[in-house]
């Protein structure tokens, strides 16, 4: 099964293939700071990509358009995706690993 490591959290999850980094997190209890509830509008969920980017599904246009629309061109020559809307692609590997920063998300309690 691929995993996510989140930072600064500092703890690895296992993610289901095809499973968006923000649902990975969700589905073993983690909060993670949404507001629009994974659908891809707020962009409140955004990540640091630090590692693995390779791993994870392309941006598509939706994402893209959000991404701008919150935060401007520039935001698409940094390693920022919505965790809402990455996914871990299918291909990836069970030893696949996907390493990410989002300051905010917490244990699951
Ligand atoms: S949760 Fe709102 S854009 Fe991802």
């Amino acid at each position: 099964m691929p995993k996510i490591h989140l930072l600064p959290l500092d703890v690895v999850i296992d993610a289901a293939d095809d499973a968006t980094v923000m649902g990975a997190a969700q589905a073993l209890g983690y909060y993670w700071p949404t507001t629009c509830g994974g659908e891809g509008r707020c962009t409140t969920c955004a990540c640091d990509v630090i590692d693995g980017a390779q791993l994870l599904s392309e941006m598509g246009r939706s994402e893209r358009n959000s991404l701008v629309d919150e935060r401007g061109e520039g935001v698409l020559r940094t390693a920022v995706r919505l965790a809402c809307q990455a996914r871990i692609r299918g291909d990836a590997g069970s030893d696949a690993i996907v390493t990410v920063r989002k300051p905010g998300v917490r244990p699951p309690v």
